[in-house]
């Protein structure tokens, strides 16, 4: 009974307070007001509600602030001295409704049931393959779906399904501007998700990882063969369309395939080759933003799918089993976010640097066979390991005298970090294997010319424990 006229007291004091600006501000505005400018105040009204609604997120975040830390300071046998303010805090956040299913009522009253298109293959037989971007709160999303919308060579054959979580309303709008371009479905349930307290901060990758399984399910679920998959950050190159097109027979054709994707983890403008947008890699790295998966490998992964860090979880061996990815010498994705889940000060010092192709390469015309993987280990593999070797302070130093490619050796983790971070090439691993490394070998380029960073010729494998 109490907590209940907490609750309409709470909503009703937000309510009013609603009104009453509103209110003052056509009085105060009112006849001496332009007829434009009056508008231009209508249309500030549904800001001035976002902002409302910032606002009771934010009282929610301190109140589990200070719920957490005055829990957390908590000694057994002092409960009894347990500051007022924590029990206010308890109740008071208790009452206050959570902002997603508050919003998820006013979303579901408005939304128009809408329809993932159900056709799979075209007349020809190719497949249909559905771009899937997953979006929350983040506004910006319209530059993605700018950028799918114009270069998109076929509606029918490549359908944009936005999955929004999150449940914010200004997004939802902002996707909903595109009509019929796309389509938008919602991620149902935005309950909060319960994490241990020190797990707090990381809740956002808990949601996320709730938002892929829900949308690829629902998707794969139609029947289609393929899904691509995009982020809400992410601006995509003139041939991204192409390029899947391309490589999606690759991953039916070659087992030992499970991805192709857009991106480049090494791909920043100055250690990639500006000459060779066509040139496409095998990586044991998944690299993500930007990718490809099958019909079959999401039913694989759908049934053990984590409830969090869903990204580092598939490159562990027990998900990955030494299936590899395809990527492209210059990335077809571009990350323009910075506020999100992931880390500003990566994004400035690296991610802002990685270049974005611009040209368009008919992938569809190259014959792709090299990248199968009899004919890749093949050449690559031994290509690699009969160039000259010379060291890293060679190579710096330019006093290499032939022209071509060559290689570098690494022997251990640290020799490792060490060259890439003064090559200014990403230094790290996952699962033990270094971003990009096809066999532990890290291909690029430097000083005009090719550079392999190879381990020895008898590699046994990555080694878990380098991280
Ligand atoms: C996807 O659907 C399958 C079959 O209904 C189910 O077993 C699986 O748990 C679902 N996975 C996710 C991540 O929702
Ligand atoms: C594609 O290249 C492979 C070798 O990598 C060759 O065996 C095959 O005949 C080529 N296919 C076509 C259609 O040219």
């Amino acid at each position: 009974m109490r907590s209940r006229k907490v609750q309409v007291m709470v909503i009703g004091f937000f309510i009013m307070w609603t009104f009453i600006t509103y209110y003052v501000l056509l009085r105060t505005s009112n006849a001496q007001l332009s007829r434009k400018q009056q508008q231009q105040l209508k249309r500030l009204v549904p800001e001035a509600l976002a902002e409302q609604s910032k606002g009771l997120q934010l009282t929610r975040n301190l109140i589990e602030f200070l719920k957490y830390k005055y829990s957390s300071n908590e000694q057994p046998g002092t409960t009894t001295t347990t500051p007022r303010i924590s029990i206010v805090a308890a109740e008071i956040s208790n009452e206050i409704p959570a902002p997603e299913s508050g919003v998820k009522a006013t979303a579901e009253s408005k939304s128009t049931p809408s329809q993932i298109p159900t056709q799979t293959h075209l007349a020809n037989g190719e497949p249909v393959i559905p771009i899937l971007v997953f979006a929350c709160n983040r506004v910006s999303v319209v530059k993605c779906l700018d950028n799918l919308v114009q270069y998109r060579p076929s509606v029918e054959q490549f359908p944009i399904i936005v999955s929004q979580d999150c449940g914010d309303v200004l997004t939802k709008e902002a996707i909903q501007t595109f009509g019929k371009q796309l389509t938008l479905i919602e991620q149902p349930d935005l309950s909060d998700i319960v994490v241990l307290p020190k797990e707090k901060k990381f809740k956002g990758y808990y949601k996320i990882s709730r938002h892929y399984g829900w949308a690829l399910n629902t998707t794969f679920q139609i029947g289609f063969d393929f899904v691509v998959i995009v982020e809400d950050d992410l601006n995509v190159a003139p041939d991204f369309f192409e390029y899947f097109l391309a490589t999606h027979k690759l991953l039916k054709q070659d087992p030992s395939l499970w991805c192709v994707s857009a991106w480049n983890d090494n791909g920043k403008a100055n250690v990639v080759d500006t000459t060779r947008p066509d040139l496409l890699y095998r990586t044991d790295f998944f690299p993500g933003l930007g990718w490809m998966l099958t019909k079959e490998l999401w039913q694989e992964l759908s049934v053990k799918w984590p409830k969090s860090f869903w990204d580092d979880w598939i490159r562990h061996p027990e998900q990955r089993k030494d299936r590899v990815c395809i990527r492209p010498e210059i990335s077809r994705t571009r990350t323009f976010g910075k506020i999100g889940v992931s880390n500003g000060l990566f994004f400035d010092k690296y991610l802002k640097h990685i270049k974005l192709s611009e040209d368009f390469v008919q992938f569809s015309k190259i014959n792709m066979s090299y990248l199968l993987k009899d004919n890749y280990d093949k050449a690559f593999l031994k290509q690699v390991y009969v160039l000259p070797l010379v060291t890293f302070d060679e190579l710096r130093r330019n006093l290499i005298a032939l022209d071509g490619p060559v290689r570098i050796q690494y022997n251990n983790r640290d020799q490792y970090k060490r060259i890439t971070r003064m090559l200014g090439l990403m230094d790290d691993f996952k699962s033990g294997v270094p971003r990009t490394a096809y066999h532990g070998i890290v291909s690029f380029y430097y000083n005009k010319r090719r550079v392999h960073l190879a381990p020895n010729a008898n590699w046994k494998g990555y080694d878990l424990s380098w991280s």
